[in-house]
């Protein structure tokens, strides 16, 4: 099965006119794709990584979280941005919400909270540890802080040589000061292609040692990318769901929606939505341009800020992802007494419910003035969770060469990074 692009809440606000209009945009956007002639080009390594994956790479990946279930009790997965929130999306979307079984995988330098860490380190107090440090340049501070301050920890915990075999390094094959600390300690490692950037490398060593170790079937989730570079290579917007998410996005810009809400109905969505903002966000936002993407989960936050999303200022439009099988057939049961007047649910199941507040909170948005995109997922499982990552991935690239601008750099994430750096003396940053 494949993602579906529902469209019937939006027809209100755009003219199927109106998207064919960008046909020929779309065609020479996919041409940069394909073809590689657009700004950005050397960070295509995405778009047939999932074909093309190594066979001996996706097993040593395996082989390593394999050793790691043997050997450790928790997995400490160090990075920031495109170098962790891919992983955190599929393990919160997958793995189950409470008693998860085997190895436990937490996170860090992902921010600079000293509380953060200090709680990170009473708890991982005689504990069997291990550490994945993630960066492409190897030089973030964030991660570098952190795994410094973890690695100290291990040393004094394990000795240095026992703690060296509990720190893989996954980074540049030859750049940046990780690299060079991993050759020289003997750390094993895994490599983070030079051609794919930080939030397009989930299906690469970044997002797949994590998820192998957390339990996750990579093979299925490579699987599922897969089926969606074959799928949506069309550029016929009627053909390539992919595309016209991308062009109806770039619509509803121009008409002054210029902020998207990402909606699910799927607690275990939320990791995955921030996914998507820092690809979009990141790839889209600069010169001056972009939309602005946010993210809710409902009906939890129908009580929320739903109170917006239905009367508040009209530049939203909303993305609902949905999956449409019933995996759980988890029913209401019946009371006698029936003081919560809810006997009349009996025969529903809770997705089924879910799945008419869905309908509901889309009729009513729309009524309200909110153009609604729906994608449809058939079902919630690692192949069809590949699927949506690529999917993502793919129309991003799209929207941000139609809006003109460069889907894979980020200059703006150096600024704030140079004031830091003089603010706390770095040597050759002082002023
Ligand atoms: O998407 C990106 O390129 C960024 O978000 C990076 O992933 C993030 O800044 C972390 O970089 P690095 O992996 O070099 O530590």
């Amino acid at each position: 099965g494949t993602i579906s692009l529902n469209d019937k809440y939006i027809q209100s606000f755009v003219e199927k006119d109106e998207l064919t209009a960008l046909q020929d945009f779309v065609e020479s956007a996919h041409k940069k794709i394909h073809e590689g002639t657009g700004a950005g080009a050397d960070y295509l390594g995405w778009l047939n990584w999932p074909s093309t994956m190594d066979d001996a790479e996706v097993s040593r990946i395996e082989e390593t979280a394999l050793k790691l279930s043997k050997d450790v009790d928790v997995l400490i997965v160090i990075g920031i941005g495109g170098s962790y929130l891919g992983a955190k999306a599929v393990q919160d979307l997958l793995s189950p919400a409470f008693g998860r079984t085997g190895l436990e995988v937490v996170y860090a330098g992902q921010h600079i909270s000293g509380r953060y860490l200090e709680e990170l380190l009473a708890y991982i107090e005689g504990k069997k540890v291990a550490v994945n440090v993630i960066s492409k340049s190897g030089t973030t501070t964030e991660p570098a802080i952190a795994f410094r301050k973890l690695k100290a920890w291990m040393y004094e915990a394990y000795g240095e040589q026992e703690a060296a075999s509990r720190i893989i390094v996954t980074t540049d094959e030859s750049a940046g000061a990780l690299r060079k600390t991993a050759d020289e300690a003997g750390y094993v490692s895994f490599v983070i292609p030079g051609d794919i950037g930080g939030r397009y490398s989930v299906l690469t060593p970044v997002g797949l040692l994590p998820l192998a170790a957390a339990g996750v079937d990579i093979r299925q989730l490579l699987s599922g990318a897969k089926q969606a570079e074959a799928d949506l290579i069309s550029t016929n917007l009627e053909e390539n769901a992919a595309y016209a998410y991308a062009a109806y996005r770039q619509v509803l810009n121009a008409r002054g929606y210029s902020t998207e809400v990402m909606a699910s109905f799927e607690p275990a969505m939320a990791g995955m939505n921030e996914w998507w903002k820092q690809l979009f966000g990141e790839s889209e936002g600069k010169q001056g341009k972009g939309i602005f993407p946010a993210s809710v989960i409902y009906s939890t936050d129908l009580h929320s800020l739903g109170q917006y999303l239905q009367n508040g200022r009209r530049m939203l439009f909303e993305t609902m992802v949905s999956f449409t099988e019933d995996q759980q057939q988890s029913q209401i049961p019946f009371d006698e007494e029936d003081g919560d007047g809810l006997n009349y649910l009996v025969d529903k199941t809770l997705h089924e419910v879910n799945q008419q507040a869905l309908n509901a909170t889309a009729m009513a948005h729309h009524d309200g003035g909110v153009p609604i995109l729906q994608l449809e997922i058939p079902k919630l499982d690692a192949h069809h969770t590949g699927y949506l990552l690529y999917f993502f991935m793919k129309a991003c690239a799209m929207s941000a060469y139609l809006s003109g601008v460069n889907p894979f750099d980020q200059p703006g994430v150096e600024q704030y990074k140079q004031n830091m750096f003089q603010l706390l003396g770095k040597p050759g940053y002082e002023k």
